[in-house]
């Protein structure tokens, strides 16, 4: 039998109204807690016990519509799919309530998402094909087709891995992941023809894929289990595969990193500096270079050209063959 509990706590929650306030402020609310209870329901009992005025977005309270998504204590939430103990045992029993981004606010938890939706629109989430207007049969697909999509269609456009995305806090032109989400979905879709098109849009420095950082926060703050940051390495695959990465310092790190373990079965930090950014380059990294001497992780002829200090894997043999069998597209010659 369900044994109910109960916990008090304070709620520290985000109020601004951007037609009338200035400055945003935190309003504090005590309340009982029970085990059930979703981060939903604690929004909702601030609304209906505390204050009319607060607001918040929500619509299905079944993680479909994508609209509840919250800051609890600086950990983006879906709020009704989140248990309010769950939280609680995280961080206390303090909970500081945000919106997803402050500087987007409108109204306490409610924010203004244009360019999530910008995004979103401008990478065609959608099949682009023509259509039979009277088909003889449905378009099939094979299971394993259905396969490769189906994790990134379960995305609600939730927003949570956008406004937990890094970049986009300081380059607004970068796509963000639910938008290469997206277009992963639609590029692997076997009906769809835009595939090079969106490829193409992501593949551009600033906005693409390259400029992703692979800090893992869009896969942390996903509620669906979408894992942007696996779309966008696929992503990066498939401008291979297809000619359209353009050759950069991004690009050329991955290239180094595959031309580095083929040839040592080990990862050379250097050569992958050298490779990617040339001698002129190597400049800007001397600090950390300095670092990695003192730390042991490289020695001081690793970046010469003429010295292959590295030492070579025992099973470089079998590297080399892995790398070969499953590599997908052609790298330069080492
Ligand atoms: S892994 Fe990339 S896309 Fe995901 S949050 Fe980090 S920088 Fe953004
Ligand atoms: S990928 Fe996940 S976190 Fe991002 S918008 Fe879709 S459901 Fe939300
Ligand atoms: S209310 Fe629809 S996802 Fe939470």
């Amino acid at each position: 039998m369900f044994e109910h509990k109960y916990r008090k706590i304070t709620i520290k929650a985000f109020r601004f109204n951007a037609e009338t306030d200035y400055l945003p402020y935190y309003k504090t609310y005590e309340m009982t807690v029970e085990n059930h209870e979703l981060i939903l329901d604690l929004l909702n009992r601030i609304k209906w016990e505390h204050d009319g005025s607060f607001s918040y977005r929500r619509s299905c309270r079944h993680g479909i519509c994508g609209s509840c998504s919250i800051k609890v204590n600086d950990k983006p939430v879906l709020a009704c799919k989140e248990n309010a103990w769950d939280m609680i045992d995280l961080f206390g029993d303090e909970l500081i309530f945000d919106p997803q981004s402050k500087k987007r606010a409108v109204k306490d938890m409610i924010i203004d998402k244009k360019d999530f939706w910008d995004k979103h629109e401008a990478i065609k989430p959608y099949v682009v094909t023509d259509v039979d207007p009277h088909p003889e049969h449905e378009s099939k697909m094979l299971p394993a087709q259905l396969e490769n999509i189906l994790d990134a269609d379960y995305c609600i456009q939730c927003g949570n891995c956008h406004y937990a995305c890094p970049v986009l806090q300081v380059n607004e032109e970068f796509f963000g992941p639910a938008a290469f989400a997206a277009a992963y979905r639609f590029t692997a879709d076997p009906r769809d023809e835009a595939g090079h098109e969106r490829l193409e849009l992501t593949a551009e420095a600033g906005q693409g894929v390259w400029d992703c950082v692979k800090c893992y926060e869009c896969a942390e703050a996903c509620p669906k289990e979408v894992n942007p940051i696996e779309k966008i390495t696929k992503l990066h695959n498939m401008q291979f595969e297809q000619n359209i990465a353009r050759r950069n310092v991004a690009t050329k790190h991955a290239e180094g990193f595959v031309r580095s373990i083929k040839k040592n079965g080990y990862l050379d930090e250097a050569d992958i500096v050298l490779y990617s950014e040339g001698p002129l380059g190597m400049h800007k990294h001397i600090k950390t270079a300095l670092k990695m001497l003192k730390a042991g992780k490289i020695h001081f002829t690793d970046a010469l050209p003429f010295v292959d200090n590295m030492p070579k894997s025992k099973n470089l043999d079998e590297i080399q063959k892995l790398i070969e069998i499953s590599q997908t597209n052609k790298l330069p010659k080492i």
